[in-house]
């Protein structure tokens, strides 16, 4: 707070006896009784969810993490798949992927665009999620690729009853078949991979998802030949909150972390909104040393970014990157701040973001269908607090009930019923805590609006 109070005074010292500093005071002013006024006024609704008592646990969470540990050890591009086919859990078998002959191939070609001319075509007139299938999968192949998906979701649902009844039988069920289709391997649930080289990336694809069913075949129609033109190998999660909670982006993500590991050694994880379409293949969506924000501009805002810190709507982290910040937080149910609050978390860890420049990060949005969510009126408060959440929320204190998973043709849909984890009594309660809401508010305008780094920075 001091850092705010100094911050205002070095703009009303700057601008001494002007028109300009008596505007800015009335305005500080003005701003500070408005959310005083409606954080008392909302004091009775500022309320965080608290557990919400005991939900069937996921009893397989410690697995995939155990596993995350392990292989986030090893070194990126090494084949870790001979490991997987006595455990493969829904991953595909061995056999069908390998006959592609792609483990000794040469390191798939850095694709070059010449940017940003090289523009993807736009076309968002409205379809159904069966014509773009026919569209991806022209008609030859079409009558295959149902027949396999729905093969592997019979295996798929054979291991969720395993899991759920009985954890150590996890890992009996491989996914099969696959098909050749042009440059790369289909397999079940729209997973591709290079056919002629090795990729860079493997790409998971992350969409927290809820009621946006004219959006997704748009999605998919743009986002599946752009991921193919870059060679990358990738799958796209759709991770649904099949419930009326408040939505929860950042809990979704988590979720889809852990579940997409499921299917492959994913070793770039990119969290990507429903709505967001990249407008240049030169946008390459592999990952780095550092997490990257693809974005330098959407159409709704001009092509510009709101605040220079800006890190939510498209954004990387590789499997590393994602278990040394422990995940996202779980905590924000509700629209607002949570990617500043992973942001924070990133640079907490040591690390800078990268985000291309110019036109290569331009965005269109698809407009169509778009509804505002419930905000979160306790953000601020969270967002205030989170360094003491850090080590203690995020991946390794997650649970959720078995989410169900269904393989469609292009993506596999994780339809999950997250719920409000226990409150850890270390963390401080935002539960009518009206004033660091304000407080919260504040800090939040000065630092982002005026392009300071942080309130979550400083020690
Ligand atoms: C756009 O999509 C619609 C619906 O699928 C299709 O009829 C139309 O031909 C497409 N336009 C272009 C330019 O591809
Ligand atoms: C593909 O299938 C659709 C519907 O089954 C049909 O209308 C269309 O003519 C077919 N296209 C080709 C190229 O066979
Ligand atoms: C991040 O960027 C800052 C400023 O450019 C630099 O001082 C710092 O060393 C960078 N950190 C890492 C981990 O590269
Ligand atoms: C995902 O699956 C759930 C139930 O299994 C279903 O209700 C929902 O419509 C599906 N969502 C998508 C995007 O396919
Ligand atoms: C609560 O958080 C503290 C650190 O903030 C952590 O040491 C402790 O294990 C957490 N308790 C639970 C039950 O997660």
């Amino acid at each position: 707070m001091a850092r705010v109070y100094m911050i205002m005074g070095t703009v009303v010292y700057r601008t001494h006896h002007t028109w300009l500093s008596r505007l800015f005071l009335l305005c500080v002013t003005v701003f500070m009784v408005w959310t005083v006024l409606i954080s008392l006024h909302l004091k009775s609704v500022f309320e965080v969810p608290v557990d919400s008592g005991p939900l069937q646990q996921h009893p397989d969470i410690l697995g995939i993490l155990r596993d995350v540990r392990r292989s986030g050890r090893t070194a990126r591009g090494a084949d870790e798949t001979s490991q997987d086919d006595r455990t493969c859990l829904y991953r595909r078998g061995k056999t069908s992927i390998e006959n592609g002959g792609t483990s000794k191939a040469a390191v798939c070609p850095e694709p070059h665009f010449a940017s940003p001319e090289d523009k993807v075509q736009l076309n968002f007139t409205g379809v159904g999620q069966n014509e773009v299938d026919r569209e991806i999968f022209i008609n030859r192949t079409f009558a295959k690729i149902r027949r396999l998906n729905k093969e592997a979701q019979r295996d798929v649902d054979e291991t969720r009853r395993n899991v759920l009844s009985d954890v150590s039988r996890r890992g009996r069920t491989c996914l099969r078949g696959s098909v050749d289709l042009d440059d790369y391997i289909y397999t079940p649930g729209g997973h591709w991979k290079p056919r002629h080289c090795a990729p860079r990336w493997k790409v998971a694809v992350v969409v927290p998802f809820r009621d946006r069913f004219t959006q997704l075949p748009l999605f998919l129609r743009h986002l599946v030949p752009f991921m193919k033109k870059q060679l990358l190998e990738f799958g796209i999660y759709i991770i649904e909150q099949s419930n009326d909670e408040a939505f929860n982006k950042a809990f979704l993500m988590n979720v889809g972390f852990l579940e997409s590991l499921r299917f492959q050694d994913w070793d770039c994880v990119v969290h990507h909104d429903v709505d967001h379409i990249p407008l240049s293949y030169a946008n390459y969506y592999g990952c780095g040393e550092m997490p990257r924000h693809f974005m330098s501009g959407e159409d709704t805002w001009d092509y510009k970014i709101l605040y220079p810190d800006i890190f939510g709507q498209v954004f990387g982290v590789t499997r590393k990157q994602m278990e040394v910040i422990n995940g996202f937080p779980n905590v924000y149910w509700g629209w607002g701040v949570e990617d500043d609050a992973i942001y924070s978390r990133i640079l907490l860890h040591g690390y800078n973001r990268t985000r291309p420049e110019g036109e290569v990060g331009y965005y269109d949005t698809i407009r169509r269908d778009h509804k505002q969510s419930d905000s979160n009126k306790v953000r601020h408060c969270l967002l205030r607090h989170g360094r003491e959440r850090v080590d203690s929320d995020g991946l390794y204190n997650i649970w959720y009930p078995v989410p169900r998973v269904t393989l469609e043709p292009l993506y596999v849909n994780v339809s999950v019923d997250i719920r409000p984890l226990a409150w850890n009594s270390t963390w401080t309660s935002c539960k009518n805590n009206a004033l660091s809401n304000t407080i919260g508010s504040l800090d939040f305008f000065f630092n982002t609006f005026l392009g300071f780094r942080h309130v979550f920075k400083k020690a």
